[in-house]
């Protein structure tokens, strides 16, 4: 597993199998609305798609969480959805309610996408990159990232919070939900080169829908697209680690990282650390799963199972980090604690 030649920053040596002490850590959504000044910024920039296609102000806010704590990486700041927006989708984000897509329901609905101003629309991503870069502290790469064809088809397809109209489309009329998906694998695999073109040095494909697929229908739409993205971008980018999270997916795990090739896999809440040790680290890195919830806890119980995951996933390739996003009611200075034990400064 071991590769040579590497560049090296504590989170691709944890990625590319080596065993990192302590472990690298960042957390998933750590720019967002936990974090005062980054609501500063959003209330400037407008709506929140507004700050993401303004790459100053984009720059800014995936910079902040690193001004604060001790992270060992930063997480380009966008959106999964910026794919279907490239295809010129109607998306927007509603205040308290999360995204709102004007739906594709079936395969006459495909012909809406227009495929021509694709990389025109993703500029304002490759530029916030390019920004960051220059501002990072030594040996932390920008993780760029992108959501995985199955989750953004449920919300190309659902328009927001509807995950059956995606599971409806694919038994009622498989060929044409393949196309879609094709077509967000092509997309996905241009935009993730493109970003790597601009200076991520790491990069993720949150399937944060996995787990709504029954286990006969996953490797079909989650794990075969997210290989053939895997493959596209290895192809020209051979050493770009890959960071897979195929949220809720359960014991389909070990046969996700077997068929996708991913460098590592981010496990949600719900997995067990024995899973991730016996069966999944002996193949590939883990990262994860603290519960978002404990950090908004804190106390013992947070230092607790933090040292429980520590003790358990350390001695192996480790990446320290949440089961799922932060959510917006953390403390601050919980995060800052988590840092500290995760780092052993406390
Ligand atoms: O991790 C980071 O700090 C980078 C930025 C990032 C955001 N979204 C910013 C964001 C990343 C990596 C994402 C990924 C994302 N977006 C996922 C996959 C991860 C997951 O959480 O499962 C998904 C499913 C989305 C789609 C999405 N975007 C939803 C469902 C929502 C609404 C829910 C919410 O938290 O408000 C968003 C909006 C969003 N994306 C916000 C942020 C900071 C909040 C918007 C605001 O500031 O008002």
């Amino acid at each position: 597993m071991l590769r040579p030649h590497l560049p090296q920053s504590r989170l691709v040596s944890a990625l590319t199998g080596r065993t990192v002490d302590p472990p690298p850590i960042w957390l998933m959504r750590q720019a967002g609305r936990y974090l005062p000044e980054y609501r500063a910024v959003r209330a400037k920039a407008g709506s929140f798609l507004d700050l993401c296609l303004n790459p100053e102000f984009a720059a800014e806010v995936t910079l902040q969480p690193l001004r604060r704590f001790d992270l060992d990486a930063a997480i380009v700041f966008s959106d999964i959805l910026m794919v279907p927006y490239a295809l010129g989708q109607k998306v927007e984000f509603v205040e308290g309610e999360g995204p709102k897509l004007k739906p594709l329901r079936e395969a006459k609905d495909l012909a809406r996408l227009d495929q021509v101003s694709v990389e025109e629309r993703f500029a304002p991503v490759y530029e916030t990159l390019a920004r960051t870069v220059p501002e990072l502290p030594d040996g932390v790469p920008v993780i760029g990232f992108c959501g995985a064809p199955w989750t953004v088809a449920t919300y190309m397809v659902g328009g927001g919070k509807d995950q059956a109209a995606a599971r409806f489309w694919a038994y009622r009329d498989p060929a044409s939900f393949q196309e879609l998906i094709d077509l967000l694998v092509e997309t996905s695999i241009g935009y993730l080169r493109g970003q790597v073109k601009a200076g991520a040095g790491a990069l993720q494909i949150f399937d944060s829908w996995a787990g709504s697929l029954p286990n006969d229908e996953f490797a079909c739409w989650c794990s075969y697209p997210t290989r053939a993205i895997v493959a596209g971008v290895k192809a020209t980018y051979a050493e770009i680690p890959i960071i897979g999270f195929p949220r809720g997916c359960g014991a389909s795990a070990e046969s996700y990282a077997q068929e996708t090739k991913v460098d590592a896999i981010s496990c949600d809440t719900s997995m067990s650390l024995a899973y991730m040790r016996e069966t999944l680290q002996n193949r590939l890195a883990v990262q994860g799963n603290l519960d978002p919830l404990l950090l908004v806890t804190g106390g013992a119980h947070l230092e607790r199972r933090t040292k429980e995951i520590l003790d358990l996933l350390s001695g192996g390739p480790f990446v320290f980090n949440l089961g799922h996003g932060i959510l917006p009611e953390t403390p601050p200075e919980y995060v800052a604690r988590l840092v500290e034990l995760v780092k052993r400064k406390a």
